[in-house]
């Protein structure tokens, strides 16, 4: 399981590098936008921040195959490092994302909402599929059984592309998606925080705590 931040915050980005096994970032224009600083400065940032050898994955704005393709060529330029295009699925996404394969660009596939739509993105070469897991369950759909159904195809076909579930709202959809072998999820700084946080946790630590200073009082072998 690969644990990407889905943000632009560039103080969450900091933090999680720093105390998670963080594989990536993804953003979206929705997510760069929701901080409000200039597009390319943010985005050199984060690469700064999570280093070269982690993924950063970036949506185009673009609406045609052949300016996405230039809009991937210029990000990949820019940011440096393990770069994914995101791409939303459609035609001339499609049409990109085979050219992109060629050029050694990776894609990330996105906007996705069924396990057909996976299936030919991952078929046109894309990376990674981006399956939207919350928005799925806020209309009845069953994000974790697309999900699963997904993981099961490019099982069943041999493809070499992974799921990178998104869109997530607690840490139950997170943690139903690893139990159907998703291979990575992209989720927000509170959500990997959830994701280890337990009540019986602080509990048990309060009372190993409470009986060591009981027989031997504050002080700790550092002191
Ligand atoms: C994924 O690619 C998107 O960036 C994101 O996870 C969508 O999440 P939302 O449904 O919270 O906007």
């Amino acid at each position: 399981m690969l644990y990407i931040l889905d943000t632009a915050n560039i103080e969450d980005i900091k933090h999680c590098n720093e105390f998670y096994p963080l594989a990536g970032v993804t953003t979206n224009p929705s997510i760069i936008s929701k901080e409000g600083k200039h597009f390319r400065e943010t985005l050199k940032e984060i690469r700064h921040i999570i280093g070269e050898d982690k993924m950063l994955h970036v949506q185009t704005v673009q609406k045609t195959a052949e300016d996405m393709i230039e809009e991937a060529k210029l990000l990949k330029k820019e940011c440096g490092g393990v770069f994914y295009i995101k791409i939303p699925i459609g035609e001339e996404g499609l049409k990109a994302t085979m050219e992109l394969k060629k050029l050694g660009i990776g894609v990330t596939m996105t906007t996705i909402f069924t396990p057909a739509q996976a299936l030919i993105a991952a078929k046109a070469g894309a990376s990674f599929v981006a399956p939207y897991v919350n928005r799925l369950d806020n209309i009845i759909g069953d994000g974790t059984n697309v999900v699963a159904e997904i993981v099961k195809q490019l099982d069943y076909y041999k493809l070499d592309c992974k799921v990178l579930a998104a869109s997530f709202k607690n840490a139950e959809q997170v943690h139903k998606c690893s139990c159907v072998g998703c291979h990575s999820v992209t989720v927000s700084a509170d959500i990997l925080k959830a994701l280890i946080s337990h009540p019986m946790t602080d509990s048990a630590l309060e009372a190993f705590e409470a009986d060591r200073i009981k027989t031997y009082g504050q002080k700790t072998l550092l002191d």
